[in-house]
């Protein structure tokens, strides 16, 4: 079995505020591409690395990761992405060779997964599963509401049971054919925001494994600060 891993960098961060689009925003020091693309290389099971750059950015993103060697086993191929993170998606998963049966869809914004939780990941495809993804119970009580214009405020239209929910992280791990037929049976609008979504609306069965807390999206710019953080404790 070879598995892959496909890494979406073409998003631009605003959430982050202004500047570098996110993906090139260093923590300490280093690009979060680059930790990101480090966790992946990081697990052996991983022999192919595909990062999907921004549309105009390839040739830059290509050069900064030449930078940074990654273990011998470790290929390396960077392609440009799309608007949305399906097209990106999509464009790492035509990147793939018929080698690869395994693939991982990590997001770069989500640089310090540890090694252990990549493994379990894959560990699972390979066991069988279709579709896995990384995931932790919710701290937060979660309101679904009725969006209104900016500013009234919004009622609440129900309460989950918290103890049902998880948030999920990545990187998802897919079984790679399951994983293609799920993106080119998608119906245009009609986007998820996770792979894992466009599986279950396949109907083929997806499951949790344990997330870690370290896992976490760097989206906004709290997170860039316990990111640093995460980071200076694990060099200490
Ligand atoms: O915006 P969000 O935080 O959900 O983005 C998740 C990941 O998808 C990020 O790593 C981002 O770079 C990537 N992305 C992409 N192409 C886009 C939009 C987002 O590769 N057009």
């Amino acid at each position: 079995v070879r598995t892959a891993a496909v890494i979406p960098a073409a998003g631009r961060g605003v959430r982050l505020g202004p500047g570098t689009p996110k993906a090139l925003r260093t923590l300490g020091g280093t690009p979060m591409l680059v930790h990101a693309v480090r966790a992946m290389a990081a697990s052996r099971a991983v022999s192919l690395i595909v990062v999907v750059a921004p549309p105009d950015g390839a040739a830059e993103v290509s050069r900064l990761l030449h930078e940074h060697p990654l273990p011998e086993r470790t290929e390396l191929e960077v392609v440009p992405g799309g608007e949305t993170r399906q097209e990106s998606v999509q464009l790492g998963l035509a990147a793939l060779p018929d080698t690869i049966d395994v693939v991982l869809v990590h997001d770069a914004a989500r640089p310090l997964v540890p090694v252990d939780t990549v493994d379990a990941v894959v560990a699972a495809v390979r066991a069988g599963a279709p579709a896995v993804v990384p995931a932790l119970p919710l701290a937060d009580t979660v309101k679904q509401v009725d969006p209104q214009p900016q500013g009234s405020p919004e009622p609440v239209v129900g309460t989950p049971e918290r103890a049902l929910l998880r948030a999920v992280q990545t990187p998802q791990g897919f079984d790679l054919a399951t994983l293609r037929k799920a993106h080119d049976t998608v119906v245009e609008g009609e986007g998820a925001t996770d792979d894992a979504g466009l599986v279950e609306r396949l109907g083929s069965p997806v499951v949790v494994v344990p997330g870690h807390e370290e896992a976490f999206k760097v989206t906004r710019p709290l997170d860039l600060v316990l990111a640093e953080a995460v980071l200076a404790r694990r060099r200490a």
